[in-house]
């Protein structure tokens, strides 16, 4: 894929003056492939104060465990997969587990929409695997089309639902329907059952599963989509 696309994440922006360009994200990378356990580093002061200045968008305090990102990573199915999106990467934790879970030939779309969260994503996570794109839920189609990619095989999501307007939290649902792949499956991680409430009235029921080891503690519901048709 070219380097040129504008949302590509360039840890070569702001090098050290000693380093070379991608020289830090590059080591930290390589470090963290050798030891898959090694929990990463992640940007817990960022995180609250990307929640105090915006705490119904970000809806939580602190980022997902590493239990939790496990879990995701698990009930995604993320190695078979050759295209998946993140909704609301956040500062990018999540981010990290899942490119961690998948084939080096794969792609993760990151859909956030807080810029600040983009542009620290881009900064931390030296990744080819890795686009970033500043834009809502609500339009996966665009942000397809805009990087030129196909149907996703997993859509994952950490955003919050049972803090905004219903009618949004219908339309990223149906939007993350409208872009599946036949075959593919949405995976939500929620304090409240919210989602599960709209997304009955989208997909039907979900399978769901709970996560003790976060705070607070998480469930994890799983959609299927029908593998013949939408
Ligand atoms: C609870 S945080 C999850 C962060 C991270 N995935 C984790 O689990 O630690 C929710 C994230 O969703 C993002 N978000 C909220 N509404 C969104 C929307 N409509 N489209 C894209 N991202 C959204 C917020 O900015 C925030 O980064």
């Amino acid at each position: 894929m070219p380097d040129a696309r504008p949302d590509r994440p360039s840890s070569s922006r702001r090098p050290s003056p000693t380093q070379a360009p991608g020289a830090r994200s590059r080591d930290r990378r390589d470090k963290s492939a050798a030891h898959p356990l090694i929990p990463q580093p992640d940007h817990p002061i960022a995180f609250l104060r990307g929640f105090l200045e915006r705490p119904k968008e970000v809806g939580s305090i602190i980022p997902s465990s590493r239990w939790m990102e496990r879990r995701i990573t698990r009930t995604a199915e993320l190695a078979t997969a050759k295209l998946a999106i993140e909704l609301g990467p956040g500062t990018g934790g999540t981010t990290k587990a899942l490119l961690q879970a998948m084939a080096p030939d794969a792609t993760l779309l990151a859909i956030e929409i807080n810029p600040g969260f983009c542009d620290l994503i881009r900064e931390t996570i030296d990744d080819p695997r890795l686009i970033v794109h500043e834009g809502s839920a609500a339009d996966i189609a665009d942000a397809l089309a805009k990087h030129d990619l196909g149907a996703p095989d997993v859509v994952l999501s950490g955003i919050p639902f049972s803090t905004m307007p219903r009618e949004l939290g219908l339309a990223i649902l149906r939007s993350v329907k409208e872009s599946l792949a036949p075959g593919g499956r949405f995976v939500a991680y929620q304090f409240r059952d919210v989602v599960h409430t709209l997304g009955k009235q989208v997909f039907g029921a979900a399978d769901v599963q709970l996560e003790l080891l976060n705070v607070p503690p998480m469930r994890v519901y799983r959609w299927d989509m029908p593998t013949g048709s939408r």
